[in-house]
Order: C-alpha cells, then structure tokens, then sequence
C-alpha cells in the first residue's frame, strides 16, 4: 500500500487545521505505517518498505493563482515545522514540497499528451474557479488537476485520500493513467498503477470563537477568534475564556444546542480533542454552565497544544533542521519517482 496526499503550504495554521487537515494525516501515517521498519529500512539500505505514505507540500499548485511569493515560502515552511511538530515522522512518512521534485512538472507535461481538453474542460472544480472569466485565468489554473495526476502517478500509488471536492480529479488521474497504459507500454508491461480513492473520516469543522456561524479561519482579522498552533497555554486560556457564549446551561442531547452555535462550537472542539462523540461530552456536562465548560475545554486544549506548539515554534526557529527534513523527503521521493519517470520516456518513444 503506497498512499500520497498533499496539502497546500499555508502558514498562521490555527486548531481548525489541525483537526480539519493535519490530524488526518498522522493517523493515517500511524495506521499504514508500522513504527520502525521504516528506520530499520532506511538505515540498512534495504528495499522500499511495503506501506508508505508519501505527504507533500502542494507549493507548485500554488502558482496557478496570484500569490505573494514570500509568503508562499514562509508557508512551506509553516506547514513543515507544523506537521513534523502534530506527529509526522519524517523518516517513516516521506514528507517534502514538490518544488523540489522537478518529475512533478516534469511528468506533467509528459501526461498533457494523453490529457484531453473535453476532460479538463469538465471538471468543477475549473468552472467554480473560473467563473465567466475563463479567458483571464491562467493556463495552471485549468490545467493543474493534469498536475494532481502527475503527483500520485509518479509514485505508482495504490490509495489515495480524497474529500468530496477532490473526486473528480482523482477520477481524472485514472483515466490519464488508463489511457496512457492502453495507448503505450513499456517493454510490454503498463507504466501506471491506477489509484483507488479512499475517503478518510469526516474531520471536525471548527468555528470562530466570536462568531459560532464563520469558520475559524486564518483570515479573521480578529486573533481571539481562533486558537493557533504556535499559542502559549495562558494564551489559550484567555481566548477559551473570552469566547462567545450564552448564558444557559448544556443540554443533554445535540438537538438542544441547534440554535446555540457558539456553544455548539465549543462542544465540538471538546469532542474533537478529547476524539470523544458531542453526544458523549454532553452527556458528561449536561445541566453545567460555561462557567464549569469553558476551564474544562481550556485544560483539555493546553494539555493537548502544549508539546504542539513548544515543537512547533522550536522548528520555526531552526531553519536548518526545516531544510533539512525538507531535502532529505525530496531526495527520498526523487528516488522513487526516477523510474517510473524512466519507463514514461521509454514509451513514449523519447
Ligand atoms: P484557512 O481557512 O485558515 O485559510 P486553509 O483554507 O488554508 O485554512 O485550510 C487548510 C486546511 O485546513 C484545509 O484542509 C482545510 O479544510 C482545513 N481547515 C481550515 N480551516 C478549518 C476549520 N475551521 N475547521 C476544519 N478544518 C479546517
Ligand atoms: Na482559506
């Protein structure tokens, strides 16, 4: 089982991030991945283990909208320290940033030949973005679901996770991969393994602390709106204790708290954390105020934050070791990805 999924490299990562995104990926790092055999692998030089997961920063995607590109850097290395600080192992877990990946782009030109515009042209994803300006985007931003493709082709995965959102490009991925098979071989034999989708648990949406109904979200301009993975234990107790609420008690049943979504929201976030059911934590606090929730909530998000955010903000600080387990990851996917790079040439007669 080989499984490769990206993310893109945003910085300012607050709890929503965390919950929503990056709590995935360790679970699934820590479900596919046995401890050790990978180190034991790598330190004796011995054959690519038999579960692998491969998590990259999508920093090429970025491109095909218009970016600040010194934010764009100080993303990839935001995401970097904060998926190493959440539990990726970078040397169980391939982790790197396609940038220096040059068979990222390099495959996807290749792929272009066998991509057809009818197939681009019907992908949602394109339409929403677009909208009626189509003339105006650039050409990444219609053609980067060929670049998706390229990203798990490349490594001949098995399994890819895939939201709701992402199927269709996932979809388009295998028909690329399918028609490129059936069209070329290499020394007889198929160049590309077809992924299977898989979807991943529902992650937790998180809401601002002000305003139950918004998202929490980097660009709220007001900071206690969320909680950020590089924020102090005091700092998290303060905004915890200045979220907005209501004067009622808890209910005992979800349906109370239907009209309620900033308490909604802070039951949410206790469940989330605590990977507890919000039916189980009401059950537990039921007929308490915010005055019992709120320091409950606060102690359980400090105990779990607390060695997120030390590592956290000691990475951000150690420039050479991000580079470093950057250029390790990309040696290690480069690696893998020369040969099927070799076999794509060999067939197309280049
Ligand atoms: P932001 O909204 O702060 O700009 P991004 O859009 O960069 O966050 O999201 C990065 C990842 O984190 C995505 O996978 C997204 O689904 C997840 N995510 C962001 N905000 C939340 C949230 N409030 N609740 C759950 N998941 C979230
Ligand atoms: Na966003």
């Amino acid at each position: 089982m080989r499984v490769v999924s990206g993310i893109q490299p945003t910085g300012n990562l607050h709890l929503g991030n965390y919950l929503g995104a990056i709590r995935n990926w360790v679970r699934m790092q820590d479900e596919i991945t046995a401890d050790g055999d990978d180190r034991a692998q790598l330190a004796g030089g011995g054959s690519a283990p038999k579960n692998q997961c491969l998590f990259f920063l999508a920093d090429l995607h970025a491109i095909s909208q218009p970016h600040v590109p010194a934010e764009l850097h100080r993303g990839s290395l935001e995401m970097t320290a904060a998926l190493v600080a959440c539990g990726i192992d970078p040397m169980r877990s391939i982790l790197f940033n396609q940038a220096q990946v040059p068979q990222h782009a390099e495959l996807q030109w290749l792929l272009s030949g066998t991509a057809r515009m009818g197939w681009l042209n019907r992908m949602t994803q394109w339409k929403d973005k677009a909208g009626k300006n189509r003339e105006g985007q650039s050409v990444a931003l219609f053609s980067y679901p060929v670049l998706q493709a390229a990203d798990v082709l490349l490594y001949q995965a098995t399994h890819v996770p895939v939201g709701e959102d992402q199927k269709q490009h996932l979809e388009l991925a295998r028909d690329i991969a399918q028609k490129f098979n059936n069209d070329f071989a290499s020394e007889g034999a198929p160049v590309f393994t077809l992924p299977e989708p898989f979807i991943p648990p529902v992650a937790a949406r998180i809401m601002s602390l002000r305003d139950g109904t918004a998202k929490m979200s980097k660009s709220d301009p007001s900071d206690l709106s969320r909680i950020n993975l590089s924020d102090d234990p005091d700092t998290v107790m303060r905004k915890i204790k200045k979220a907005k609420t209501d004067p009622e008690p808890l209910p005992g049943e979800l349906a109370g708290l239907a009209d309620r979504p900033e308490a909604l929201n802070l039951v949410t976030i206790y469940a989330a954390v605590a990977d507890r059911s919000a039916e189980d934590v009401l059950g537990e606090f039921a007929g308490q105020g915010f005055g019992a929730f709120k320091p409950a909530l606060g102690d359980l998000l400090v105990e779990t934050l607390r060695p997120i955010s030390r590592r956290f903000t000691e990475l951000l600080e150690d420039r050479e070791s991000l580079d470093a387990i950057l250029a390790t990851g990309a040696a290690r996917a480069r690696t893998l990805a020369g040969p099927t790079l070799d076999s794509v040439y060999r067939a197309l007669g280049l």
